[in-house]
């Protein structure tokens, strides 16, 4: 069989959130690219995912035309609460930060970015199999792959691996010069879906001594919903009822009395990690997204993460196809990893101020509530997560 070859400028490897928006940014500057994900185009868009976006991925989406939905249907949310002790606190953003987060389903983000895709004929292969990359640490690089039973060959000027967390990019970094940091968290989030309307407009993160529980939402008929969970759960030893008499028990009472509860649309247990792999280049190869780092859910920052990599390497190689300059690029990783770290700085302590650890020690849990307590009585507490719950700057 031979082999098809096809030159393009940038060869984006995964077509999630990361790498779908890349292809758009590059696209409105004139830069060519080829998307490859190894999915169908249904799979991808049935992956349920976080919710919130921060106040600048949304600037983002406006600035890069794609707005429209995002600005008339999603929520507009300036402020969550922590709820512990029975009580609630409200972290008020727009007073603390002039600033918002927006509820908009990260699934409704990816219909959004091929719709764009669609709409200016832009080329993206699904169900890519065996991709491959090659030469990343020449001027040369490509990718290899299969599509419809035919071998691909795609040269490049550069690959941007944008294929999560399990994708082959990260790995052709060789191991003396990769580094990888990792968290692994105890315990897991169940999550559902149900078709009832959320028990508060806004988000309530809360710490319980039976383990944390997150009120979440995608719109007014539609509720998400969490509770940590041991890692040995599965599902189905969680019937719906079960679920919701749990997150009742997690929840202050004034809140609990109010749950409207109905059969779960979905249902899933997600194990929480962080991770950051440095560095985020390698010669011709770019990482970004999942693909260089994770972060466990409590606060949201994986699609913000993704989105501000993204920006920082649209500038970048929309410098180098201007003018050949490699500045942007040469300064890539480091620009994005300081970012990255203070999301995963952020979204570690969250994690650890709300859950209930299993070697948690009574001195563990008083400085849970110390913590909480001076959120709840210092206005300069709660700026500091008011801050970094809505974006630090791109
Ligand atoms: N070949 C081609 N595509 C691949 C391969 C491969 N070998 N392996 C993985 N992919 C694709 C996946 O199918 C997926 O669609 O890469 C894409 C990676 O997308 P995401 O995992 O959504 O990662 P990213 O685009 O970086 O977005 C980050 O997603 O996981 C959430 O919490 C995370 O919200 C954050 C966001
Ligand atoms: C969600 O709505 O799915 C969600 C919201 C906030 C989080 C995590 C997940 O911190």
């Amino acid at each position: 069989m031979t082999e098809q070859t096809q030159r393009t400028r940038v060869a984006i490897i995964g077509g999630g959130p990361a790498g779908s928006l890349l292809s758009h940014l590059l696209h409105r500057q004139g830069v060519e690219n080829v998307v490859l994900e190894r999915r169908s185009r249904a799979y991808v868009l049935s992956r349920i995912r976080a919710g919130v976006l921060e106040h600048g991925s949304v600037e983002t989406l406006v600035a890069a035309g794609l707005g429209e939905r995002v600005q008339s249907e999603g929520y507009v949310h300036d402020g969550v609460f922590l709820a512990f002790g029975g009580r609630r606190v409200r972290v008020d953003f727009a007073d603390l930060t002039s600033r918002s987060v927006t509820i908009y389903g990260q699934t409704e983000v990816q219909h959004d970015l091929y719709d764009a895709l669609d709409e200016r004929a832009g080329r993206i292969v699904f169900e890519a199999e065996d991709v491959a990359l090659h030469g990343v640490d020449g001027d040369r690089p490509a990718v290899t792959y299969t599509a419809d039973g035919q071998d691909h060959r795609l040269e490049a000027e550069w690959i941007v691996g944008c294929d999560g967390y399990h994708g082959p990019s990260r790995g052709v970094i060789p191991g003396d010069v990769l580094r990888t940091y990792e968290r692994v968290y105890p315990f897991g989030w169940l999550g559902i879906l149900s078709e009832t309307p959320p028990v508060s407009e806004e988000l309530i993160y809360a710490n319980h001594e039976r383990g944390f529980a997150l009120c979440s939402m995608r719109n007014e008929h539609l509720s998400r919903y969490y509770v940590q969970c041991s890692l040995e759960d599965a599902p189905d030893d969680w019937s719906d009822d079960r679920f919701w008499d749990e997150l009742t028990t997690r929840l202050p009472d004034e809140v609990g009395d109010q749950l409207v509860t109905g059969p779960s649309i979905e249902k899933s247990i997600a194990p929480l990690r962080s991770f950051v792999a440095e560095p985020m280049r390698y010669g011709r190869l770019l990482l970004a997204g999942d693909a260089a780092h994770i972060v466990p859910p409590t606060g949201a920052k994986g699609l913000n993460l993704a989105i501000s990599d993204v920006v920082y390497l649209a500038r970048a190689l929309g410098e180098f196809a201007a003018n050949g300059s490699t500045t942007g690029l040469d300064s890539y990783s480091r620009t994005a990893l300081d970012r990255v770290w203070k999301a995963v700085r952020f979204s570690w302590w969250m994690t650890t101020l709300m859950h209930r650890f299993p070697d948690q020690d009574g001195f563990d849990r008083r400085l849970q509530q110390a913590e909480l307590s001076l959120l709840e009585s210092s206005r300069e507490a709660r700026a500091s997560l008011a801050t970094n719950y809505v974006g630090l700057p791109i």
